[in-house]
């Protein structure tokens, strides 16, 4: 997140999703921007503007004339200049259609006159006042005009019907005003990503597995999303929700994962693969559960899975490699060792042995090392943090 001193609007127009709208807010001054609430008078109907001033440490504007303590502002005006983004959140269809008409019968449509920033539009109504044509058409006006226009959930309504038009969760949100306000300095090129671990079939019941969570590669899909590039995930089993990218391919085992990022290798520019496939794989799958009859001891017998970094070491074309290694001694020697010998750009070694480092942390302490051996000792950061600093140095070897 990427947030702070952002000066942010938020729009809140009279839909039942407004009593969401705080939410907005806290994480958004979690994330150290600044924030500033326009009401409609519908909104106020149902949340009060009291709620809005106390989160936001702001004032709230909720009318287009005024006693205003300075005189001669224009709210209008100067919010729209104030503006580093406006977010409208929910967005009802009649605020939709004055936008989309120009109209400027309140504080907020006028604003939405007079704005020069980014604008993200986030609807929440009833599916069929959603697929109604007229609204159809106005948010494709706004979409044609430039402002980003967020989709819907498909849930239980308010009104008890089933279906399209449930507003996106504040975090969602967050998440598109982050990705709206970055640089787009990874812009055009094409990043190929493995997260998780892989899972290997011992029987249809059990299986081989490691701690690795996902985390990591997830926060480098992310952020490289949100700085503009065009991200593929390739994501063993993990419990955390995807980020949004390009495109996500959902594998579990590492044969699945090699012939994942073989398919998608020769088109990318940069191939991470954060993922911890498992070396070995049970070497005779049984097609039926195993019993555990009366044995003192069973064994398993394994097979090797195919090198992916080394095969896309010895496959690449001008492609930037970036491999990552987790090791519990001696990380350094090992770390330099990998580089070479699978033909990487970059290399993060990590010490999972490390406090607050390594599997389903939020956190970690990690070297960077370069192709000719230049280390860099980071200090603990978080996992997104992190996650900048790699594409950091992906970009500078990308130029
Ligand atoms: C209980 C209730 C819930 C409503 N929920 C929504 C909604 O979710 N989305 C919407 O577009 N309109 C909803 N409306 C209708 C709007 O409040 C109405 O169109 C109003 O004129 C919107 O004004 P505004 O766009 O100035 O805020 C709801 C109305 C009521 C009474």
């Amino acid at each position: 997140m990427d947030l702070k001193d952002k000066k942010i609007v938020l729009g809140v127009t009279g839909g039942i999703a407004a009593y969401k709208a705080p939410g907005i807010c806290s994480l958004l001054r979690k994330a150290g921007a600044k924030v500033k609430v326009v009401m409609t008078q519908a909104a106020t109907e149902f949340i009060s503007p009291l709620t809005f001033r106390t989160m936001t440490d702001n004032l709230v504007y909720t009318e287009m004339f005024n006693d205003h303590p300075v005189v001669a502002e224009v709210d209008h005006i100067e919010l729209a200049k104030w503006a580093d983004i406006i977010v409208i959140a929910p967005a009802s269809g009649n605020t939709i259609a004055k936008i989309a008409y120009g109209i400027a019968d309140n504080l907020l449509t006028s604003m939405m006159l007079a704005y020069r920033c980014p604008v993200i539009i986030v609807p929440a109504m009833n599916t069929y006042m959603l697929n109604n044509p007229a609204t159809r058409q106005n948010l494709q006006t706004l979409r044609d005009r430039g402002m980003i226009v967020l989709g819907t959930h498909i849930d239980l309504l308010a009104c008890n019907d089933v279906g399209d038009g449930k507003m996106l969760e504040p975090y969602e949100i967050v998440d598109e005003i982050d990705t709206a306000l970055r640089v787009k300095d990874l812009a055009g090129k094409k990043f190929l990503i493995s997260a998780g671990p892989t899972i290997e079939a011992i029987d249809p019941v059990r299986y081989l597995t490691n701690h690795s969570s996902g985390k990591m590669g997830y926060e480098l899909a992310r952020e490289a999303y949100k700085r503009g590039a065009e991200v593929t995930l390739v994501s063993g089993p993990t419990a955390l929700q995807p980020p949004k990218v390009s495109k996500l391919i959902n594998i579990k085992s590492t044969q699945d994962l090699f012939d994942a990022v073989n398919e998608n290798f020769d088109q990318t520019d940069v191939l991470i693969m954060a993922a911890a496939p498992a070396d070995f794989k049970p070497k005779d799958k049984s097609s039926q559960k195993i019993k555990k009859e009366e044995k003192d001891e069973m064994t398993l017998n394994l097979a090797p899975n195919p090198d992916v970094l080394k095969t896309m070491g010895q496959k690449k074309k001008g492609q930037v490699l970036v491999g990552f290694a987790a090791e519990s001694e001696n990380e350094l020697v090992y770390g330099q060792k990998k580089i070479q010998k699978k033909n990487l750009d970059m290399i993060v070694i990590n010490n999972i042995t490390a406090k607050d480092a390594g599997f389903k942390t939020d956190t970690n302490k990690v070297f960077i090392v370069d192709r000719d051996l230049k280390v860099e000792d980071l200090k603990l950061m978080t996992k997104t943090d992190l996650a900048n600093v790699i594409l950091d140095r992906t970009l500078e070897k990308l130029k």
